[in-house]
């Protein structure tokens, strides 16, 4: 499969990503499926969370929802960035405190019983959402692909827990910084094959969440987070070659250290809503860049959140490379008329 870049037919999002014009801004939510919408209620009231992101039918309806509900402009791929974990030997539980996973990674036996995986055998249902998310999409509005980072699956993976602190996964880096660096660099590996086997099942782009990223100091992003995602688009990049799509990196918390981001090899950059996104923009070089509105703004007013998103459309007039968005996933709660008005402000430009 090719993706075309500049054709009047790429999608907006596509050739945003690739910093390219487009005649109006796009826009999709991060975490756009999920618990403030009533459709994915319904459905979670009958089945469990996992066996709905194992379920392509299920999956993909609720995929659909912020699509048809709100005309956004790319769908993401209903699952989670915990569910490879399972595919290399972990449990993974959810319960409403959140994800579980009863036998955490803490010492080098448990790293080293972590296996690679093959996602047409391990993950298949995230591959056949996305065929059918393509199936049921206008080529207009791609599919998203997704992984978590390296740093943010250890993360859970030696918490074993939602973690404030992050005591656990840190006393590992402190007591033992080259097992830690062996996890993460494991994690890499594993996540290659599984964003490449995402785009060849027709994910137009890639996003790698590092919802944790901000948690250790710039010398440890640099030394411990860098690497591995380095590996990660660096071998994503090689596997697919010239049919590789943009990959883009969602590193939160990171503003003190924006300007290094572009080290990671990433194409395109998700932001926070710490710096406005212009700044962010210029210190990532003038790399495309998706963001950044605060997600506790669509608990306002609608007439609130079409004056936060004006703002933040004002402060990039004039710039190429723009995917509106989130500075982080939706919030449980938020009003969906607030969605709408924060997409149709968007559209309306
Ligand atoms: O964006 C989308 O709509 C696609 C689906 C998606 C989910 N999780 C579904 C989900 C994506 C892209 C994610 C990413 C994810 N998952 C991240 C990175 C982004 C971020 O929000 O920080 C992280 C850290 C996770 C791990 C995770 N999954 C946590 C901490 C939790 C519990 C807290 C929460 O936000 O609900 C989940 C559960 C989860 N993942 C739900 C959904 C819709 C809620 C499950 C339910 O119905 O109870």
């Amino acid at each position: 499969m090719t993706h075309p870049t500049n054709e009047p037919e790429t999608p907006l999002i596509i050739r945003a990503l690739r910093g390219q014009p487009t005649p109006r801004r796009p826009v999709w939510l991060m975490r756009q499926a999920g618990r403030y919408l009533p459709g994915y209620q319904r459905v979670r009231s009958q089945v469990g969370f996992l066996d709905l992101c194992r379920r392509p039918d299920l999956s993909a309806e609720v995929s659909l929802e912020p699509i048809e509900r709100f005309g956004v402009d790319a769908a993401i791929v209903f699952s989670d960035i915990l569910l490879p974990l399972e595919a290399m030997g972990l449990d993974v539980e959810f319960d409403d405190r959140g994800p579980l996973i009863p036998n955490p990674v803490r010492s080098r036996e448990e790293v080293a019983q972590l296996q690679p995986f093959d996602p047409t055998v391990g993950t298949p249902w995230i591959l056949e959402t996305i065929e059918r998310l393509c199936d049921a999409l206008p080529r207009e509005t791609p599919v998203l692909g997704f992984a978590g980072a390296p740093l943010t699956l250890a993360a859970y993976a030696v918490e074993g827990r939602m973690s404030k602190s992050l005591v656990g996964v840190m006393g590992l880096r402190w007591r033992e910084p080259d097992l830690f660096a062996d996890l993460l660099d494991r994690l890499a590996e594993a996540t290659v094959p599984y964003l490449a086997a995402q785009a060849r099942a027709g994910a137009s782009a890639l996003q790698v969440f590092d919802t944790w990223a901000g948690a250790c100091s710039r010398a440890d992003w640099e030394r411990f987070a860098l690497p591995p995602l380095q590996r990660v688009f660096g071998g994503v990049r090689r596997e697919l070659g010239a049919d590789c799509p943009p990959l883009v990196l969602y590193a939160k918390g990171t503003g003190a250290w924006m300007s290094e981001l572009p080290r990671t090899g990433a194409d395109a950059f998700s932001v926070d809503w710490r710096l406005p996104l212009a700044e962010a923009q210029d210190a990532l070089g003038d790399a495309p860049v998706q963001g950044n509105l605060d997600p506790t703004a669509l608990h306002g007013t609608p007439e609130s959140v079409r004056a936060a998103t004006r703002e933040m459309l004002d402060g990039v007039a004039g710039r190429d490379g723009i995917v509106a968005n989130l500075g982080h996933g939706v919030l449980v709660g938020t009003p969906p008329e607030n969605v709408a008005a924060f997409v149709e402000e968007i559209q309306r430009a």
